[in-house]
């Protein structure tokens, strides 16, 4: 029986290796290389779906695994101790400069990505970048992990990042790291990106918190599903490593397991009639500029076909977009990354055009010839020079801004 799905798998594995090439669009530079990493990344995510099928693994267990692989320990080096910890009972990674210094310190605080299904800051590239961080800001950095879904739903994932946050912008937990209360960040990458900046609206906007964010990063985020139809989700409909299908199945997730979510969002009829009102916040024909908007023709979701209520996807907490102006207008100075050949490219674009109607200052960087996740290709095997030009993009936007 093992013998016959091995027999199978090995089969519709040759089968997918050969189906799988994804046409890049022109101006990728190192396209062979791009072309290594979608067809890893297909061939992975093919894998997951077939063993799901066949009943062996849930999806996101067999893609863990593959994250796992590239797990790394906290290793100190000659400039940084690195320590793994816990804030409260979140687990956390340090990054603490050894250089003596007679000034406070900045810091920043990494949410990493994942689609809220796998992931942690462990990952080599998360680790690289953070220890990256340190050492060129001469800053402390926090990277905090987070319950996974879909053994955790929406708002967990928040819950844990707030928690750790609170238990860090403690004064006494900043005098012990020699930190300055005034100049922290908060910084995350796709569905870190949505936790940073649902974080950041929920600290910016309760009186009871003390120290405030100073600045945020965020890199490719995820802030909106309630439309599943923008035209960035169009035209990546097959986008290199991340194709819709596989967000759509990432981001269900997040708020259940009921497998009408994802079928609905798909057909984008997974809204009720009630939610009729939010609609205006991600209208891409209004908020996103002409440039993008090309030729395509904005039709309106159709509303109440689904027959579940999930609050959650009405809930700002876990769609950034979906806040009012009087929430947005109280956030701090921020930094968007968005890139073009990318299926959240829409949602980025849309939260600069919110911010800046809400008179919130944004530094906006369109990366013409990004993928998605361009941070997490920095390390081998899939080095791309893309990854550190994005890098670099951020640290020095962080340096004169923190
Ligand atoms: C979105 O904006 C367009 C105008 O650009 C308008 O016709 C449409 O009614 C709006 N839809 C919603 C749901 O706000
Ligand atoms: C929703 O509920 C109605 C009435 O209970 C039922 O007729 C309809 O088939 C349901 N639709 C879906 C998509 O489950
Ligand atoms: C904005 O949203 C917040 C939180 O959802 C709510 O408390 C507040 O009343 C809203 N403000 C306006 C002007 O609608």
């Amino acid at each position: 029986m093992v013998g016959f799905k091995v027999f199978c798998f090995t089969l519709l594995c040759i089968f997918f290796a050969s189906q799988i090439y994804t046409p890049l669009p022109d101006n990728i530079e190192e396209s062979w290389k791009v072309m290594a990493l979608d067809a890893s990344a297909k061939t992975c995510i093919f894998t997951a779906l077939f063993l799901e099928n066949i009943g062996v693994m849930r999806f996101e267990e067999f893609i863990s695994m593959i994250f796992m692989m590239d797990y790394t320990l906290p290793l100190s080096d000659e400039h940084i101790t690195v320590t793994d910890t816990t804030f409260t009972d979140i687990p956390v990674r340090l990054y603490l400069p050894k250089r003596k210094s007679e000034t406070l310190r900045r810091a920043i605080i990494y949410i990493h990505g994942g689609g809220f299904c796998f992931g942690s800051f462990k990952q080599r590239p998360y680790d690289f970048l953070n220890r990256w961080t340190a050492n060129r800001l001469d800053a402390v950095v926090v990277a905090v992990d987070y319950r996974l879904a879909p053994q955790h739903h929406f708002p967990v994932q928040l819950e844990d990042g707030i928690a750790a946050i609170k238990f860090f912008l403690q004064d006494k937990i900043l005098r012990k790291y020699r930190v300055d209360p005034n100049r922290v960040c908060i910084s995350g990458d796709s569905s870190g990106g949505t936790l940073t900046a649902a974080i950041t609206q929920e600290m910016q906007n309760h009186p009871e918190i003390k120290h405030k964010i100073k600045i945020q990063a965020l890199l490719y985020p995820a802030l909106q599903v309630i439309d599943s139809q923008l035209p960035s989700h169009l035209e990546n409909e097959h986008g290199v490593v991340l194709t819709r299908d596989i967000a759509i199945k990432l981001v269900s997730l997040y708020f259940t397991k009921d497998e009408a979510l994802p079928q609905a969002m798909k057909k984008n009829q997974h809204m009720p009639l009630e939610s009729r009102h939010l609609f205006k916040l991600v209208n891409w024909s209004t908020l996103l500029p002409e440039k993008y908007r090309k030729d395509h023709i904005y039709k309106e979701p159709i509303l109440g076909r689904s027959n579940y209520s999930l609050p959650g996807l009405t809930d700002n907490r876990a769609l950034p977009l979906l806040a009012n102006d009087s929430l947005l207008q109280n956030l701090p100075s921020t930094y968007i990354i968005t890139c073009q050949h990318d299926i959240l490219r829409d949602d980025g674009l849309m939260y600069v055009t919110r911010l800046r109607n809400a008179g919130v200052p944004v530094t906006h960087d369109h990366i013409e010839d990004g993928i998605h996740g361009a941070l997490s290709y920095m390390t081998s095997p899939f080095y791309l020079h893309l990854g550190l030009r994005i890098r670099d993009m951020y640290i020095s936007w962080l340096d004169k801004n923190l």
